[in-house]
């Protein structure tokens, strides 16, 4: 059986910067505590008229530009988001038909935040069992469309992009191995309640902002940092991995405190082994770990042969961590 690799990566994110500045002047906060409590200076912003398909479509070219490959090319298309256009169509099915995809099967998955290491790991079964040979897995967010701008406990944290990649059967390296997990008892952490079959939306559920995420953000931060340790060891142990054997880490990027304590549990050195773009761009969910990638690609962090540990948290609760050798 081949193994699965990354044949290409892209991202997309919005020309729009609102930075920490800018929400100094929107709610009671300051640069100084977003800075020291999050690591965020920025975030990009999506035009009004620019869906979650609109930004995959860019990402997903720019990651078939990478591999070397035409729309024609792909079997198979996953999309994860938790802000996809509409219910349905599906947004994997408007991508589809924007990029000019042949009749493949498309999909979205719903995993927040670890929806992109979700998604790679769903196209490699069907990579590695042959049902398909090349699949497009992009993760694209517009969170700012569910930011409720008056909360600063959670306006400061999100931001709009995308990411995407190509994979395929390769003769070495690939991916090596994943674990996924799943908590529902605690999904009240984390949360966009209406808008769905338990509360449709209504004059009242706008009146109350109930379209929009609500977050326990403490106790999430206590959850987060433990569960990427145990998703960490969970995938590294199995392959017979230690810290000092994987060459980078592609982490979610929530909070950069959570990513130091990551790395303290892990017994590595935050500098040297985490890649981190979370200054830049904030909170993308599931967008987040896969434009991650992509610029550790771009920026030359990522050399062939690399050990690479993906490793995400978010809503659901979900989690899911995976190892690629480039
Ligand atoms: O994407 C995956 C899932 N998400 C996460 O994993 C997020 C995990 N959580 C976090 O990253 C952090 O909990 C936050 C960044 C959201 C919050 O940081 P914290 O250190 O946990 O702060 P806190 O919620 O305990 O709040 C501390 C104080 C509070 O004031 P009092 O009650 O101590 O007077 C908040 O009201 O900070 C206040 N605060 C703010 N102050 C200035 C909350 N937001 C802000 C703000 N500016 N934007």
């Amino acid at each position: 059986m081949k193994r699965t690799g990354i044949l290409g990566v892209g991202k997309y994110l919005p020309e729009n910067i609102l930075t920490n500045a800018d929400l100094e002047r929107m709610v009671d906060t300051t640069d100084e505590w977003i800075t020291t409590r999050t690591g965020i200076k920025q975030r990009r912003i999506a035009a009004d008229n620019e869906a979650t398909s609109d930004m995959a479509v860019k990402a997903a070219k720019s990651a078939l530009k990478s591999a070397g490959l035409g729309p024609e090319d792909i079997d198979l298309i996953i999309v994860a988001t938790i802000t996809p256009d509409m219910f349905f169509p599906s947004t994997a099915c408007l991508l589809q038909h924007k990029l000019g995809a042949r009749q493949i099967p498309a999909f979205d998955i719903s995993v927040a935040c670890s929806g992109y290491i979700y998604g790679l790991t769903i196209a490699d079964q069907f990579i590695k069992s042959g049902m398909y040979k090349h699949a497009l897995v992009v993760a694209a967010e517009k969170l700012s469309s569910v930011t409720d701008w008056e909360d600063r406990s959670t306006c400061v944290l999100f931001g709009d992009g995308a990411g995407a990649a190509v994979l395929g059967p390769v003769d070495e390296g690939g991916i090596l191995g994943a674990s996924l997990g799943a908590d529902g008892s605690k999904g009240d952490l984390l949360r966009l309640p209406a808008g769905g079959s338990r509360m449709p939306a209504s004059i009242k559920t706008v009146e109350n902002k109930l379209h929009t995420i609500k977050m326990e953000g403490n106790v999430l931060f206590k959850h987060a940092v433990k569960i990427m340790a145990d998703a960490a060891r969970a995938v590294t142990e199995p392959l017979g991995l230690k810290g000092d054997d994987i060459d980078i880490i592609i982490p979610h990027q929530a909070n950069i405190r959570i990513l130091n304590a990551l790395a303290k549990r892990m017994g590595v050195d935050p500098g040297e082994k985490i890649y981190l773009n979370i200054e830049k761009y904030g909170n993308m969910s599931a967008a987040s770990s896969a434009v991650a990638l992509t610029e550790a690609v771009e920026e030359g962090r990522i050399k062939k042969g690399d050990t690479i540990l993906m490793d995400a948290f978010g809503g659901g609760l979900t989690w899911g961590a995976l190892i690629i050798k480039w």
